[in-house]
């Protein structure tokens, strides 16, 4: 089976982790501090901090914007459920607002609408990689006293004018489980300039213990307390060497997704299909390629999905609409509340994508595609 997605490791990523078995630290060392280092600069924030994954690292994010009982926050259906569940978990409620159409990005337009006092958090995604409208939302957040998260699982490496996407929400979070864009095995990181969000982080994913700015006297220097409720979410020093050496060859990696996404553009384009839109002010990471069928295929897409797995091509759906999931629908979210999100779920297809994808295989993916929509 040709994988829709699969991560990159290479001798020297090897050696990195090995060099770290054979140190002092396994966790919490000096590799997690270089691979946080770089992070920040990569993404153009003055603070990255890391997590065990990327799911701990948007709960650190709600945490830090001190999402409690009875907030909302605004948010897309059209993204792994983790986006949302990590609000959930401190008691605030996601409304889902419709996407553009285009790339499959949250509608500012919709999130401005949805506003209420309630209201504490925009949440974006940068779906498949492609950023979300993010100045706008940037915009809107600050015009309304919220804080805009951008949940940028998919969007590593990428930029929006030319601005990294880490440096323009608030806090921005990256994961590094292997189908993204680096990969640690697992792991994630908040990107933020704000020092007291970056405090908060740190302590969230420490049991909520802090080592200064303490709220009883110290009495030695052994001294430490635990001022919130967090948990232990800590990337290792492991992972974290993986992370740093996978963020080198990030521009690699990049270059060979986008080699891959322009030979489907042309494979493809003669197809019943609609292919992935690139905003002109946009560099899309390429974390996916999703094709949405189009005329009577829009309707058989299941269809062309057996018939491609069972060609050995692995290929994906993104997403099941998060409040189509059984917990969501239980929580009272009914079908039909975002049009476009659930048109553009029922026609979607993401194919074979990552950077040590051959020509051969990929000819096999396009081939297969050719086969089923001209029968
Ligand atoms: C959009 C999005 N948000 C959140 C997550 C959760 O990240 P992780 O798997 O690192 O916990 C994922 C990963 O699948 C994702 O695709």
């Amino acid at each position: 089976m040709i994988p829709y997605a699969k991560q990159t490791i290479e001798e020297d990523d090897i050696q990195a982790v090995t060099d770290v078995l054979r140190s002092d630290f396994v966790t919490q060392g000096p590799a997690v501090e270089a691979f946080e280092h770089a992070l920040a600069r990569r993404g153009g924030a003055r603070h990255a901090v890391t997590f065990s994954h990327g799911t701990a690292a948007l709960m650190g994010a709600y945490f830090a914007a001190g999402f409690k009982p009875g907030d909302e926050f605004i948010t897309t259906p059209l993204t792994f459920c983790a986006s949302s569940n990590a609000g959930i978990w401190f008691g605030a409620k996601p409304v889902f607002v419709d996407i553009e159409e285009d790339t499959g990005n949250i509608d500012p337009a919709a999130v401005e609408a949805a506003i209420t006092p309630k209201t504490k958090a925009i949440v974006a995604v940068d779906y498949a990689g492609h950023p979300a409208d993010l100045f706008r939302l940037r915009e809107i957040a600050d015009r309304h006293g919220l804080v805009l998260v951008d949940d940028a699982m998919h969007a590593l490496g990428a930029t929006l004018d030319g601005a990294p996407v880490g440096s323009i929400a608030h806090m921005t979070t990256f994961s590094f489980h292997p189908v993204k864009p680096i990969c640690a095995g697992e792991g994630g990181v908040v990107l933020t300039d704000d020092d007291a969000y970056a405090r908060r982080l740190k302590m969230f994913r420490l049991h909520g213990v802090v080592k200064d700015g303490f709220v009883n006297e110290s009495p030695a220097g052994w001294y430490y307390e635990m001022q919130e409720l967090g948990l232990n979410a800590k990337l290792t020093d492991i992972q974290s060497a993986l992370g740093l050496s996978q963020l080198g060859k990030l521009d690699r990696f990049l270059e060979s997704r986008e080699r891959v996404a322009g030979r489907y553009d042309e494979a493809l384009a003669d197809l019943p299909l609609r292919l992935p839109t690139v905003l002109p002010n946009a560099r899309h990471g390429w974390h996916l390629y999703g094709v949405r069928l189009t005329g009577q295929w829009a309707l058989r897409r299941d269809e062309v999905f057996t018939k491609m797995r069972a060609a050995g091509i692995g290929v994906q759906v993104h997403y099941l609409p998060v409040y189509f999931h059984p917990y969501y629908e239980r929580l009272g979210y009914k079908k039909g509340l975002c049009p476009n999100a659930e048109a553009f779920f029922s026609a979607q297809i993401s194919l074979p994508l990552f950077p040590s994808l051959s020509e051969a295989d990929q000819s096999t993916v396009v081939e297969s595609l050719h086969g089923i929509l001209s029968a």
